[in-house]
């Protein structure tokens, strides 16, 4: 019996010299007592603003409470966000805790992410159903950035429409010269394990407007405007502060973001090679100038089953990551009630029927052609 070498879907990206930094750091951070809002914090906010290039970043404790955040920075209370379907659960219930409602946008199975034409329609269709629209909460799935993206932008501003991104998946993304979170009215990443880089759990804000930082740093910090640990509350926020704990690891991380998305995007070519070659369809990053390459998404030819090619690779060593995603958000029970009775048949057609290879910054040359070669052996009809 052959034994292979497995090949994980995770892979958390940290060297000894790393860990010995960040026990000494730690160190020091629970000796000052300095346990919120601190050194680390302000670094953090001020390397990722740079990063992203906003003139603004505030570290939140997750991706979730950041596009509560952004959301509530909009004021959407009583109106309707137009949202992909295909998308994790936070997206849509960051909109209900806002106080928004929802109107699901279908997908292309070019980028998993909705079309221009998809967001005019909704944008036609529902000036007259459902009351106000006050923009749009779009998702860059898998890191990757429709090239339409700009186009949707330019529509909705002419529209009197916001359009936020959630790019919990796309640390580092760019088009036209623009990265990720830099590209609309302000945005939200996520550093949960799984995702590019990570602070265990914590997640950051980025933005452009000098007011919505001001408020966004209130509604982290229980509604305390201008002042981290006084007693006055005027906005309605939230406990929802980073720990300078998480700060650290977040600097450490993002320190090495460029390395680690060069690995990803060197195991994304060897992939992905194979696959051009033998006429196999993944979505492709090639109109991006970077990508995160947080998942490589794979089409699956018509008669293939996800559960079938999960479990043949498996036995062969070769473990898949999560799907983006597999049950999209109007198929799911918590939501039950939104958009009843309207169908998004791309996204049906499409969230089963993908899958995503593993990928990493810890994905080896030899682990990424294997990878490639089992595809083309399980995917390719004869
Ligand atoms: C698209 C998307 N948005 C938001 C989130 C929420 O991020 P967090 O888990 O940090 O709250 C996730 C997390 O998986 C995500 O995938």
């Amino acid at each position: 019996m052959t034994v292979h070498q497995k090949i994980k879907p995770f892979y958390f990206d940290i060297t000894d010299d790393e860990i010995q930094y960040f026990l000494s750091e730690s160190e020091k951070i629970l000796k000052s007592a300095m346990l919120v809002l601190g050194e680390h914090t302000k670094a953090f906010e001020a390397a990722f603003a740079e990063y992203v290039g906003t003139k603004y970043a505030i570290a939140v404790n997750s991706g979730s409470s950041g596009l509560e955040i952004i959301l509530r920075l909009k004021k959407v209370e009583g109106t309707t966000v137009l949202v992909p379907t295909n998308t994790n659960f936070a997206t849509v219930a960051a909109v209900i805790r806002a106080g928004g409602q929802v109107q699901y946008l279908d997908m292309d199975e070019q980028t998993f992410a909705p079309s221009l034409q998809m967001v005019k329609e909704a944008v036609e269709q529902n000036k007259s159903i459902q009351g106000r629209i006050s923009g749009v909460l779009w998702v860059h799935i898998g890191g990757v950035i429709s090239p339409e993206f700009p186009a949707v932008v330019e529509y909705c501003h002419q529209q009197g429409l916001f359009v936020l991104e959630d790019t919990a998946h796309a640390h580092g993304s760019k088009i036209n010269g623009i990265s990720a979170g830099n590209l609309g009215d302000g945005a939200a990443f996520s550093f949960f394990p799984t995702k590019v880089m990570t602070t265990c759990e914590g997640g950051m804000i980025t933005l452009n407007s000098e007011e919505e930082d001001y408020i966004a740093r209130s509604l982290r910090n229980q509604g305390k405007r201008g002042m981290d640990f006084g007693g006055l509350h005027t906005d309605f926020g939230n406990s929802v502060r980073i720990t300078e704990i998480n700060a650290l690891l977040g600097r450490i991380h993002l320190a090495k973001l460029p390395e680690m998305l060069k690995k990803r995007q060197h195991a994304y070519e060897l992939i992905t090679a194979p696959l051009k070659e033998n006429g196999l369809s993944f979505v492709s990053t090639e109109k991006m100038d970077e990508a995160s390459n947080y998942k490589l998404i794979v089409h699956l030819p018509e008669g293939k089953s996800a559960k079938e090619v999960k479990t043949t690779l498996a036995e062969e060593g070769i473990f898949l990551g999560g799907t983006v995603y597999e049950i999209p958000c109007h198929k799911q029970p918590v939501f039950q009630g939104i958009c009843e009775g309207q169908s998004f048949p791309r996204a049906e057609r499409w969230c089963p029927n993908h899958i995503c290879p593993p990928l990493t910054s810890g994905t080896t040359e030899a682990d990424a052609q294997r990878v490639g070669e089992a595809l083309v052996r399980h995917l390719k009809i004869a």
